[in-house]
């Protein structure tokens, strides 16, 4: 926490003289790779567009779009996020979102962010990029708990099997959502780690995510997934400058798929 709330700390530079509309174009203008007043004025552009944008119709249109496509989730999360921000068309985001948090530049991805910037501008792009894979990983990790924790179809778990006579098969936790969405997050943070550069001596920092998440002098029996155990201070959406300014509308989205993927 200390380092991420340490203006000294930025992200690692990115390069500056990609083409115009190509991935490396994009990431030097976005928000996450900048840093002092220029990563203030983007990010305060990214939170007014959040703003926006509620949650709780995040949420239904996610539930309803999962079930519209026979429980057929993957890209339901971006696809909701689009709408609400008046993207038409999400199909290029994956494509695009692969090199943009590590800048391998590709072809395809040059591609997909000129195909998006026809129909957003780089601040939406920005937010469709940051939700997508974050997104459908933390629904990925949610899904393979329920199959782990209950022998029964996973609907049972989501459902609350145990309030449907079930019992046998099904944790105390089942049908809480967003207590299985707060402990994925904790215990399988959909970004491992996070890096930073220490302006003044160059050293990289990598600061591990599940490590802290993991820490035993904050979580009691941290290796132990555990619904039940509440709200804990985990670092999975970041902390201090730069933390993500989006949680709510992640957990919106993935509990709406979850909703939608129910019997
Ligand atoms: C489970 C899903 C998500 C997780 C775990 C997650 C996690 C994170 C983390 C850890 C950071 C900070 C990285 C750092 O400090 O180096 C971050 C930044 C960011 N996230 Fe998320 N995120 C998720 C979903 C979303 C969604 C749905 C959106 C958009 C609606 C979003 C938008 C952003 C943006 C724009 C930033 C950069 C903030 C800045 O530049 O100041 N994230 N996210």
């Amino acid at each position: 926490m200390a380092v991420l709330a340490d203006t000294r700390y930025v992200p690692p530079p990115v390069r500056a003289d990609g083409a115009e509309g190509t991935l490396a174009w994009l990431r030097a203008r976005v928000s996450r790779f900048s840093t002092g007043p220029e990563h203030a004025e983007r990010r305060r552009l990214l939170v007014a567009l959040l703003d926006g944008v509620d949650p709780a119709g995040l949420r239904e249109a996610a539930r309803e779009l999962t079930r519209e496509r026979g429980g057929n989730w993957r890209g339901v999360p971006v696809a909701v996020l689009g709408a609400a921000l008046g993207v038409e068309d999400t199909g290029a985001v994956p494509a695009a979102a692969d090199g943009y948090l590590s800048g391998e530049e590709s072809p395809q991805a040059d591609a997909a962010v000129a195909e998006l910037l026809r129909q957003a501008d780089i601040s939406v792009i920005t937010l469709l990029l940051q939700a997508h894979a974050a997104t459908e990983t933390l629904v990925e990790n949610a899904l393979a708990h329920t199959r782990a924790a209950a022998d029964g179809p996973i609907g049972n778990v989501l459902a609350g099997a145990a309030a449907n006579g079930l019992a046998a098969a099904a944790p105390a936790w089942a049908g809480d959502v967003g207590a299985l969405l707060h402990e994925t997050l904790r215990h399988d943070p959909p970004l491992k780690a996070t890096r930073r550069l220490d302006a003044r001596t160059g050293d990289e920092v990598t600061i591990d995510l599940v490590a802290v998440n993991r820490d035993p002098e904050v979580f009691h029996d941290p290796e132990r997934f555990d619904p039940a155990r509440g709200r804990s201070p985990y670092l999975t959406f970041g902390s201090g400058v730069r933390p993500c300014p989006a949680p709510h509308h992640a957990l919106a989205l993935a509990a709406g798929v979850l909703e939608g993927l129910l019997p």
